[in-house]
């Protein structure tokens, strides 16, 4: 269970970890593990903590695929974008999701609910398009029974 942003608690998470050699990489996943992710703020902080520009651990923070800059959406949904998913429609299911969220692939819709992050295989091939919704298979999916499962995981 993540906590709600707080630089108070994330100042100390930063000082239990500065005497550690290396301590960017281990702050910024202790910062993700507390928070969920890494905002802005907690740059500005871990850089002050460890005498670094906020460059410097921005960079890292970008580098690092794994990081997270903003809080993580109540539910991931990971569509097959491989190409048998393609070949059975996955490119318009996939619009039509997005179109209903008003987001698009890594990026969270705009009230928070749900993140859609491409995937290439979940070993559905046959009945594709696939996607991972929470931790939900599904299968043969259209625009709509894709935007109908995403509504009823919510
Ligand atoms: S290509 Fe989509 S499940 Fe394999």
């Amino acid at each position: 269970m993540t906590r709600t942003w707080n630089p108070e608690l994330a100042s100390r998470e930063i000082e239990a970890l500065t005497h550690l050699e290396g301590a960017l990489l281990p702050v910024l996943h202790r910062l993700q593990e507390v928070f969920g992710y890494i905002p802005a703020e907690a740059v500005t902080l871990a850089a002050s903590a460890l005498n670094l520009s906020r460059a410097e651990v921005h960079g890292v923070v970008s580098f690092y695929h794994d990081f997270r800059t903003e809080a993580p959406a109540r539910l991931v949904v990971r569509l097959c974008q491989a190409e048998a998913c393609q070949a059975a429609g996955a490119r318009a299911a996939a619009a039509a999701l997005m179109g209903r969220l008003k987001t698009e692939f890594m990026k969270v819709a705009p009230d928070g609910s749900v993140v859609v992050e491409p995937v290439y295989c979940l070993g559905l091939c046959a009945a594709a398009p696939a996607a991972l919704i929470g931790d939900r298979l599904l299968a043969a999916l259209d625009g709509a029974s894709l935007c109908e499962a995403v509504e009823a995981a919510l």
